[in-house]
């Protein structure tokens, strides 16, 4: 078995003449979380796509749990743990929390659906909400259903694309303690691309930077947060 979870080896997204990411090589260990970060138009989002299989290669491999599933179709992937939250919220809005989480898992395929549910729901404190219709969430308690979704059939790695994003302080902070004791008691690896950098260097294990398409710095957060080449690409785009 590989020693990572995830692997995208030399992976490149071209669009016609822009190339959206141009060889971007990046691992997850289990239980790991890696914080990608990078000025608007880095490639971020892009990246997940690739990695998902929501978008096609134009070069490169991902490795899931050391098998190529380049080839596979981003439904595929995730039958096999690679899981992502998208930031649009609650499938069906007039049903209630519970029952959403429940129809997902089955969906899945996942044998006790109902089980499968309750877990999650248990795991993200979603419990007392569980007979609350969707749209009556709050916006922070809908990201944290985003989040649900994202986790029935136990994936092994989860790619989230700004959750934090309109959140307040203190629901970040909670979604973030959430996401930190996945990675423990779930064995979940996080490929986490946030804005928030308190959030980004407090949780991750490991910082990578993008920047054109292409990794700037990659490795502990206080070496990257140090690098040079870091602080320009960041002081360049602070306007
Ligand atoms: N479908 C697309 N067609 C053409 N260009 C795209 C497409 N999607 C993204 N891009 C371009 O790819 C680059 C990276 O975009 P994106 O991955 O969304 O960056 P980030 O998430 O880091 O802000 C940008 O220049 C963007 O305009
Ligand atoms: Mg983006």
């Amino acid at each position: 078995m590989s020693e990572f979870v995830l692997q995208a080896e030399d992976v490149a997204i071209h669009y016609g003449g822009v190339k959206a990411v141009d060889g971007v090589s990046l691992t997850l260990g289990r239980g790991q979380i890696r914080g990608l970060i990078g000025p608007n138009g880095a490639g971020k989002s892009t990246v997940i796509d690739a990695i998902t299989g929501r978008t096609r290669l134009t070069r490169g491999k991902v490795f899931l749990g050391g098998q190529d599933v380049s080839a596979l179709g981003a439904t595929e992937r995730r039958m096999r743990g690679l899981s992502r939250s998208f930031q649009r919220t609650s499938i069906f809005g007039q049903m209630p929390v519970r029952k959403q989480v429940e129809l997902a898992a089955y969906k899945m395929g996942v044998a006790d659906s109902g089980a499968d549910a309750d877990a999650v729901l248990r795991e993200l404190d979603l419990m007392p909400m569980a007979e609350v219709i969707a749209e009556d969430l709050g916006y922070g308690q809908q990201r944290r259903l985003d989040l649900a979704l994202a986790l029935v059939g136990r994936p092994s790695v989860l790619l989230l694309d700004e959750p934090m994003a309109g959140l307040s302080v203190k629901e970040s902070h909670d979604l973030a303690k959430h996401l930190k004791a996945l990675t423990s008691r779930w064995d979940v690896s996080v490929l986490l691309v946030e804005h928030d950098m308190d959030v980004v260097f407090g949780i991750s294990d490991v910082v990578t930077v993008f920047e054109l398409g292409r990794v700037i710095a990659s490795g502990e957060p206080a070496g990257v947060r140090a690098d040079p080449r870091v602080r320009e690409a960041y002081l360049g785009s602070a306007a």
